[in-house]
């Protein structure tokens, strides 16, 4: 699975980050890093989590393999 980060979308909100800290890393001012994330099969759920607590809708699970 893949979340792709449209970071124009992102406002700093950090919810992505509080729900899955290693999946979602945020730059200084808290805002997401550029780049799509791609997600191992045992980090699904909480990379789910992350993407839907998103209040911004940044955040697009692409699950489409390969
Ligand atoms: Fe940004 Fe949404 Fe996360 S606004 S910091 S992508 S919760």
């Amino acid at each position: 699975m893949r979340i792709i980060v449209q970071n124009s979308k992102c406002q700093g909100h950090a919810r992505c980050a509080a729900q899955a800290p290693h999946i979602f890393k945020l730059d200084d001012a808290g805002y997401i890093l550029l780049g799509d994330i791609e997600v191992a099969k045992e980090e699904e759920l909480p990379a789910s989590r992350g993407a839907r607590s998103c209040p911004e809708h940044a955040l697009e699970l692409d699950r489409a393999p390969g």
